[in-house]
């Protein structure tokens, strides 16, 4: 209220005095000190709110009104106002999977089978990703101790929130699975709907399921019973474009008792081809019945298109999976744009070989020398995308074995391209 009676009162004095000045960018303010204090258009508005008010008292108490000023102050706080229903109004609701919050229109890391591992889940969660899930974990290797299943329910403390992923078709492993997932302390527990690879469908786990939706429901149902932790799901539209049945999924899984829903916008007969179609999704988030958060996934790669995603479809927080490949600054980079409407600028040199050390040294040290070698290599080309005349250097990285040759090389790609991105600068 005290925002709009000050609008109010400069706008009345302005408009009274048929008063219109020229506008001289950028505006000038004073401090509570009295010395000059550039406001920028995009600070916090509630900072810049409260130094406008005492600046605006002081001044109205010590001097007469000039119009001047009352022109300024009327732009400031217009600025401000613009600002307040940026960032104030179309704030995000707290968004929460049963007790875990989120924070406010979250980023989620999508699910990556060979990918979204703990090595690479730290570089995602330092820069700024919100929850993460586990690569997706065969029930049936779970309830036999197979060592690459159980490998995958490691999760560290500065990971969380976190969780694991599992699919499967068998009712009693699904539910075995379940208490075994709970052992290892995620927040929640998510179940993969949405796999669409040959081997994993055949079984009819993953996406095979959207053949056969009572099935899914009754698995759902089960996993939700056999567990304390929440539940999730992660799927698609439908097994194909005649049966798209995601919005009456959706509610019937609700019913069952998930406490989130992630939604790739493609088919399973689709694979990765084309666009995702989020209309689907839009039009889930519009149902009145669903209560429960809508995660849209599908081709975002770039602040604009998830600001786009997230103004027209409505969602509660965006996964974003293959965007994240060798670039976890997509996340840092959508916040900092939700935030400020700016583009950051892309990771320096330092920045892109100092992740893919880190990101080489953490899978050494998880999964042992020779496999964190070898699972690193796909990951190169990502790090250095865009690196002119890399291939000398990658053909290095994807061949040798030992860490110290590899490490080496490294350092020998930031030393060249530190140089080169000064000499461009
Ligand atoms: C290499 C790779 C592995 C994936 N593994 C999984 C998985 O284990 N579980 C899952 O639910 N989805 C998996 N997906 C699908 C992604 O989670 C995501 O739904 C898909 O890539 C679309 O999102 P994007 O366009 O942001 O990449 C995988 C995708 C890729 C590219």
């Amino acid at each position: 209220m005290g925002r709009l009676f000050y609008f109010y009162k400069i706008a009345k004095c302005k408009f009274k005095n048929n008063y219109i000045p020229k506008p001289k960018p950028p505006l000038p303010c004073h401090s509570p000190k009295g010395e000059p204090v550039h406001v920028r258009a995009a600070a916090v508005h509630g900072f810049t709110f409260n130094v406008n008010r005492f600046a605006f008292r002081r001044m109205t108490r010590q001097r007469s009104f000039e119009f001047e000023f009352v022109f300024e102050f009327s732009c400031l706080y217009f600025i401000n106002f613009a600002n307040f229903f940026k960032q104030g109004f179309v704030s995000y609701k707290m968004v929460k999977i049963g007790n875990i919050e989120l924070g406010g229109f979250p980023l989620l890391l999508a699910p990556m089978e060979d990918v979204s591992d703990p090595p690479f889940r730290a570089l995602c969660k330092e820069q700024g990703c919100d929850m993460m899930y586990t690569e997706f974990i065969s029930v049936e290797g779970l309830i036999r101790d197979a060592t690459k299943s159980l490998q995958k329910l490691d999760i560290y403390d500065e990971e969380r929130p976190i969780g694991i992923q599992i699919f499967g078709a068998e009712l009693s492993s699904m539910m075995r699975a379940a208490e075994i997932v709970e052992e290892a302390k995620p927040e929640v527990l998510d179940i993969n709907f949405g796999c669409p690879v040959k081997k994993v469908v055949n079984k009819m786990c993953g996406a095979g399921i959207l053949q056969d939706i009572p099935k899914m429901v009754e698995l759902t149902r089960a996993v939700v019973n056999s567990t304390s932790l929440p539940v999730t799901v992660k799927t698609r539209l439908g097994w194909d474009d005649s049966t798209k049945y995601i919005v009456e999924v959706a509610e019937r899984l609700q019913d069952v008792g998930i406490r989130a829903l992630s939604i790739h916008g493609r088919t399973r007969k689709q694979m990765y081809k084309g666009e995702a179609d989020w209309t689907l999704i839009g039009e889930i988030k519009n149902n009145p019945r669903i209560s429960i958060p809508i995660f849209g996934n599908g081709d975002i790669d770039s602040p604009q298109k998830a600001e786009l995603y997230r103004n027209r479809y409505g969602v509660d927080g965006i996964m974003i999976g293959r965007a994240s490949i060798g670039y976890p600054w997509i996340f840092r980079e959508i916040k900092h744009y939700f935030k400020t409407g700016e583009i950051l600028p892309p990771p320096t040199t330092e920045e892109r070989v100092g992740a893919a050390r880190q990101h080489l040294r953490h899978s050494i040290e998880w999964k042992g020398e020779r496999l964190g070698v070898l699972e690193m290599r796909r990951h190169y080309t990502n790090y250095f995308r865009g690196f002119p005349h890399i291939k000398k250097y990658r053909s290095q990285l994807v061949t040798n074995l030992e860490p110290e040759v590899l490490f080496g090389v490294l350092d020998e790609i930031e030393e060249t391209y530190c140089e080169f991105e000064m000499m461009n600068s």
